[in-house]
This record gives C-alpha cells, structure tokens and sequence, in this order.
C-alpha cells in the first residue's frame, strides 16, 4: 500500500525544485524530495548570477538575440522570448523574498542592483548577490520551504524510479507517484501523486573534472527515459572555461564575471591568446572560450591556463569576488596581486528531458523544470547566467499549468510497494565504485570538449557492457545510493554518446574532427531520442 499522497511530488531542491513548491503550496499538498541535505544543489555553488533586462540602455530583443546566436542555431524562438519577457518578474519575486542581490548606489543617492556581465552579452544584465549568487538564493529558498505548512521536505530521500500505469500493465502512459530510497534508514518507500515534477539538475558528474558538486548524477533524465519520456540536446555539454587548477581544489569555479570585469587568460608566459580564436576575446561564448584554452593546453603540452585580474584595485576585487578570492588564498594564491591556474570542465547539461513551453514532458502527469529538462532555451550552448533564469521561469509556468490542470488530474490508485524480497546485500562494492570511475574517465577521454566518431564508438561500447554488469548488479543486490547514481549516470553518459554520434557536424558545444563545420545546407534540428518499449532507442 502506498504510505504517502500528494497533489504534487516534486524531486529537486534546487532554485527549479523550491520555487515551484512555494508557488504551488498555497493551493495544494505538495512533497519536497532531495536525495542530499535541501540546500545541496548545483544553485547552493552558483557564482556570476541571473541575467534579466533591468538597464535603460538594455532591450528584450538584446538579450533574445545574445541567446540565439550563442545558442548556434538550435534554440527554440517561442521559448528564448518567453523566458527572456519573464525575467524581471522573478527577479521581483525573489527580491521579495529576502534574496539580497549586490545594489550600487547612483550619484543621487538612490540605490539600484548592480549588473556585471558575463560571455556572450553584449550588455551588463546579470544580476548578482557579489560572487555567491547561489547561496543567497538557495537560502532564502530553504527558509521559506522550511516553514511552510503546505510543503513536506523528504531529506535523503533519492528518487529510485516513477511508477507509471505502463509498468502497472495499466495500458496508457501517467505517472502515478515515485518510489524512493531513505538514504538514513536504506528503506525504499512509495508516494504516490497526482503529478511529479522532476527539477533534479544535471549530469555533469558523468565526467571526470566537473564544477559541479556529487549530485549531479542526472537522475531525472535517466529516471524520465526509463519511464519513457522523449529526451533531447545530451551532446550538447557544456564545459566551463575556468576552473580552478589546483590538486587541492575540487570542483571549485572561478566565475566568467572575473573576465566579465576585466580579466584576462593569459599563457604560462604571460601572453594573452584569446585574439587568435574570437574578437570578442574573453567574453567569447563559453564554447569557443573553453576550445581555445584546450587547444592551447594540447598545443603546448601545459597543465593549465592562468587567468589574470590582478591590475584592478585590490578592494574593487576583494568587494566583488569575495568567495573566490577567499577560496584563492586559501591555497596561497593572491588574485590581487597574481593569476589564477585554471583548465576548463564539465559544467552544464544543456540537453535534457524534452518539455514544452509549460515544462510538461510527453508522459501525462509528468514535468521537468531546471537544468534536468531540455526547454529548448539553450540551443546548442547556454549563454552564462540563463540558467537560474531558465530555473525560475519554468517554475512559474509549471506551477500555473498543474494548479489550471489538478481539477481534471486523476487520483492515483493504492500503488504497490517496493518488492526487496528477492535481493541480498551487496558482497562486492568494488564493481560500483570501479565502474563510477571508469564512466567518468572514458566520458572524459573520450566524449569531451573535442570528439571523433572513433573515440565515440570506443566509449559507446565500453558503456554498453558497463550496462549489462549494472543491470545485473540493480536486480540482485539491495539498492543503494551509490547504486542508483551509477545505474543513472551509465544511462545519461549513453545518451549523450549517441545523440553525439548522431550529429554529422559541429555546432555549439558539440566540437568534432571528423565535421569540423556547421552542416549549413539544412535546417538545423535537435536531437530528440525516445526509448522504444523493447529497450531500444529511437531517433527523431
Ligand atoms: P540543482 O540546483 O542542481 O538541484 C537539483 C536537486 O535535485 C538537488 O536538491 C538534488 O539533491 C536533487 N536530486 C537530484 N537527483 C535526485 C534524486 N534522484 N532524488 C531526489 N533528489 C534528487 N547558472 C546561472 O544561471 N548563473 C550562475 O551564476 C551559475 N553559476 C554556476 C556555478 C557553479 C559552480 C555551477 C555548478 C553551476 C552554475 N550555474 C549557474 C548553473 C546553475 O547553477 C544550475 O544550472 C542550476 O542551479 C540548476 O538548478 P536546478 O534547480 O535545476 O538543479
Ligand atoms: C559563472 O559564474 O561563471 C557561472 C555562470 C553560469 O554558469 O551561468
């Protein structure tokens, strides 16, 4: 029997997951999943801010445009307008809120937000809160949801899988409700909804250098594709110019504001070299930014880039990036007075579940929203800060589609509980964390900033085989979390491998040897993949 019922399930805690649950939970019941403490999330770590048209001199189209062109031809008009229109209202939102976004006092003493800038826009439009933009969001966030009597927050609780009528052999495809494993007592429970939302983030956690922190593991695409939804854009992964280079740094951000404000890449001989790849220097889109800075560390064999802000007032850098001059110095490396070591990584999932302009998916009931859904903003590569954008705005427009819909949104039926009778403890743990490790090396080696078909087909094998051994794994053993993310990332690394394969050219972030160009003699067309009911995939 399911022990647990909800108007609305949502899986996600991050800047998609919680705003949606307070616009929602005035008018209904709604579950709050987070398989980490709440606050864990790839917005907790967010640094440059949220771009919205907030300047005199800035415009609508300005921005629509930015994102198109950075989107190398693959975004969908109707969505880029709409969440580019919807900004100021979410700013307003969270300005409401608490959120305590950087201001800038003007001459005549009033006061205003600041805006930096950041690659790709051709004006200051990206709101911040200094460099830790995420974390007052995230906390302002948390702080409401925690006291808000009609949000239930499930705490380690990782979403295992949907229940749909096609698995109950109900005939049709609606989601029902989600089992779930807490992760304190390793029970796996059952709650049951009249809709999921899935707001679970990216997957960049399937390469072995990424910005973003251990939940990344992509398990609401993974979890949408096993319940047959269409999934869209997984070539498509975004790799973040500048991250730290330091063997004690992991996953730490150097925010493109710092170029955004000045700074410069430089070579270890102090040269600069971004005037070779793109006139727009170091404010290129992140694609042709983090292509340069490999090509540079193929060219001559380096470890690194540096990246270089140290002719601006110390106390200018010091009021503005905060959190990343602390980190530095940390680590003994002054920003005032010295350049910062920093290679690319994996940063941004722009593909994803593929969902409309309401962020509903094509599994009746079912919603994706933040970084996990494929909305069709972000083309072929995501221009800096549109994501908390993306995040906020779809949660807006899920919320209004599901309040318009829940009079007309069955009640689940009494759902069947999780069957463990069958399985026995894991005897060899070292097949999960080998495998983890495996994925993350050969999706890095072989799937990263630039590809060919034969590296493709190499890791296409390898992630084949690693299938089998996890699938054998998730059906004998008794599920873990580690288990979960492992069986998920397999699956969303094989996603972005065929999607990968498939695209006969390069454009955007998808960058291979074997199509060195933009295949311009046809339309450009997403990559959309759907599971076949045999298990095999489809490619529209
Ligand atoms: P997340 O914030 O990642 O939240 C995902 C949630 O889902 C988490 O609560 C997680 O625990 C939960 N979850 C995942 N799987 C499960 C499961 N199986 N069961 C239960 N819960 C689950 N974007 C910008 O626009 N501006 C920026 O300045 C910016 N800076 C960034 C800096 C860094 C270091 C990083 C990593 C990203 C940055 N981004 C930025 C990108 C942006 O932060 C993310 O795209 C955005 O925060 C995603 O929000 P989300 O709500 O979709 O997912
Ligand atoms: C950054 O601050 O560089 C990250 C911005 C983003 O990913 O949008």
């Amino acid at each position: 029997m399911s022990s647990h019922y909800y108007d609305v399930v949502v899986i996600g805690s991050g800047a998609a997951g919680l705003s949606l649950a307070l616009r929602l939970a005035e008018r209904m019941r709604v579950a709050v999943l987070s398989k980490n403490a709440l606050r864990e999330s790839n917005t907790l770590y967010a640094q440059g801010g949220i771009s919205a048209v907030l300047d005199a001199e800035d415009s609508i189209e300005s921005h629509i445009q930015d994102t198109l062109q950075a989107g190398a031809g693959l975004c969908r008009p109707q969505t880029v307008r709409m969440v580019v229109t919807e900004a100021r209202e979410c700013i307003e939102w969270l300005l409401e809120r608490g959120v305590a976004f950087t201001e800038i006092e003007a001459e005549n003493g009033t006061s205003h937000l600041h805006l930096t800038r950041e690659g790709g826009h051709t004006h200051r439009r990206v709101v911040h809160a200094a460099d830790a933009t995420g974390l007052a969001i995230e906390t302002s966030l948390e702080e409401h949801a925690r006291s808000h009597p009609g949000i239930d927050l499930y705490e380690y609780h990782n979403a295992v899988d949907l229940i749909t009528t096609h698995k109950l052999g109900m005939g049709g495809r609606r989601v029902l409700g989600v089992y779930a494993l807490d992760t304190e007592t390793q029970e796996v429970i059952t709650l049951a909804a009249r809709t999921v939302v899935l707001a679970t983030g990216g997957a960049s956690k399937a390469y072995l250098y990424t910005s973003n922190p251990d939940i990344a593991t992509g398990d609401g695409i993974a979890i949408a594709w096993r319940a047959g939804a269409s999934v869209a854009n997984m070539e498509f992964i975004q790799f973040h110019p500048t991250c730290l280079y330091h063997p004690e740094a992991r996953s730490f951000l150097i925010s493109e504001a710092v170029r955004g404000e000045g700074g410069y890449l430089l070579l270890p001989d102090g040269t600069r070299f971004m005037e070779r790849f793109d006139p727009r220097l170091e404010l290129a889109p992140r694609d042709i930014v983090a292509r340069a800075i490999d090509h540079e560390m193929k060219r001559l064999g380096i470890d690194c880039v540096y990246l270089d802000i140290s002719h601006r007032p110390a106390p200018f850098i010091r009021e503005h990036f905060p959190t990343i001059h602390a980190r530095c110095l940390s680590l003994n490396i002054d920003m005032t007075l010295q350049p910062i070591p920093v290679v690319p990584a994996a940063h941004y999932t722009c593909g994803g579940v593929m969902t409309d302009l309401r962020g509903r998916t094509d599994v009746a009931g079912l919603y994706a929203i933040g970084e996990t859904a494929c909305t069709g903003l972000h083309g072929a590569n995501r221009m800096a800060s549109n994501s908390l954008l993306e995040c906020l705005v779809f949660a807006k427009q899920a919320a209004a589609d599901i309040v318009q819909a829940l009079p007309d949104t069955p009640m689940p039926p009494v759902l069947p509980t999780w069957d463990a009778s069958q399985v026995a403890d894991s005897d060899e743990e070292v097949v999960v964390s080998h495998n983890w490790d495996e994925i993350r090396r050969f999706m890095w080696d072989y799937v990263g900033i630039v590809r060919t078909d034969k590296r493709l087909q190499r890791a296409l094998r390898r992630v084949e085989l690693l299938q089998q051994e996890i699938a054998e794994y998730y059906w004998n053993f008794r599920v873990t979390s580690d288990l979960l993310e492992l069986r998920n990332l397999a699956i969303v690394s094989e996603l972005i491998i065929r999607s990968a394969l498939s695209r006969k050219e390069s454009r955007g972030l998808h960058y291979t040897l074997d199509y060195p160009q933009a295949d311009d003699g046809k339309p450009a067309t997403e990559t959309i993949l759907k599971r076949q009911l045999s298990g095999g995939f489809i490619l529209n």
